[in-house]
């Protein structure tokens, strides 16, 4: 039976432990389960956040173990190396995909019913990976994806534009990586057409601002990584925000990582794209519009990807 009000996450690093802060302020959860392959680590994150329970609605946190899970309606996995300067998310790979290969069979061996959630780099293929170790039906398992790159994409467009970044309607579809691409065909402001709404606020020069923009996008976790040697509080936020979406199930629209086999003329991949998300994971996968130019990018995107899922062995 699934306790609807009961998570895990697995791998308690600043990613985990970000997530798990951000959670407990949604209040979604009576019970959080937190796993690590350090159990004294998990142990000290759980003690930590469970000092501010009484500012956050009541919420049973605590170290566990995977024989803690089976009646959980979400596990979320973040646990991974993670990108070092210089790195590419793609290059993380082969450590983490061992990695999922010693956790996925702890967690189908429990008899798991709800979602899996995956965030550990690269997304695109361990969300790949998850799917096929676990034989899980595809709209139970989803990847954090390029929910976060199109969070920064908003947030981006919303200062150029002077405008609340709940009102840019944009999205960053792909890999959740250097492959990525913007939407810019169908990017708006409350209906008004990007590129209308710049000159309404006095740009003209769209086609600079835009690739500046999109740059500044796909590079953003490596400016941060250079910065402070890595990310997590976006992801956390961006984890919270689609736990949200499941647990009240809601049908928001948001650009997880899912299987697409025929959508936008993909097949047997996990990537990006808008999908409607609820308690039954990745429910749709929605096919937007785009121009020709995005379509060859998206294709492009999902043949890095392929490239790489060709030689993994699952
Ligand atoms: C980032 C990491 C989560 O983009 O991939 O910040």
């Amino acid at each position: 039976m699934i306790n609807i009000q009961k998570a895990a996450i697995i791998g308690c690093g600043f990613v985990g432990a970000s997530a798990a802060f951000s959670l407990i302020h949604k209040g979604l959860f009576s019970e959080l389960v937190l796993i690590d392959a350090n159990h004294k680590k998990a142990e000290g994150e759980a003690m930590d956040l469970s000092h501010g329970r009484p500012f956050v609605k009541p919420v049973k946190i605590y170290a566990g173990s995977f024989d803690d899970i089976s009646d959980c309606s979400l596990i979320i996995i973040t646990a991974g190396a993670n990108q070092k300067p210089g790195e590419t998310r793609l290059d993380l790979v082969h450590k983490n995909v061992a990695i999922l290969k010693s956790i996925i069979p702890e967690i189908t061996g429990r008899g798991f019913e709800g979602i899996l959630m995956i965030v550990a780099n690269p997304v695109d293929i361990l969300t790949y990976a998850a799917l096929k170790i676990s034989g899980y039906p595809k709209e139970r398992v989803i990847g954090s994806g390029t929910v976060l790159d199109t969070a920064r994409f908003r947030y981006l467009l919303s200062e150029h534009l002077q405008v609340d970044s709940r009102s840019v309607h944009a999205f960053i579809i792909g890999e959740h990586g250097d492959s990525e691409l913007a939407v810019w065909s169908g990017a708006n402001v409350s209906g008004i057409d990007i590129n209308s709404f710049c000159e309404l606020r006095g740009y003209y020069d769209h086609m600079e601002s835009m690739e500046k923009i999109y740059r500044n996008v796909r590079d953003s976790a490596y400016d941060i990584i250079e910065r402070k040697g890595a990310t997590y509080y976006g992801v956390a936020m961006a984890v919270s925000r689609i736990t949200e979406s499941i647990i009240r199930n809601e049908h928001s629209v948001m650009p997880v990582s899912s299987y697409i086999d025929g959508p936008y003329g993909l097949t047997d991949i996990c990537l990006s794209v808008p999908t409607i998300v609820g308690q039954n994971g990745a429910e749709k996968v929605l096919e937007i519009p785009l121009n020709e130019s995005e379509k060859k990018q998206l294709c492009d995107s999902a043949g890095e990807l392929k490239k790489i899922i060709e030689n993994l062995e699952l």
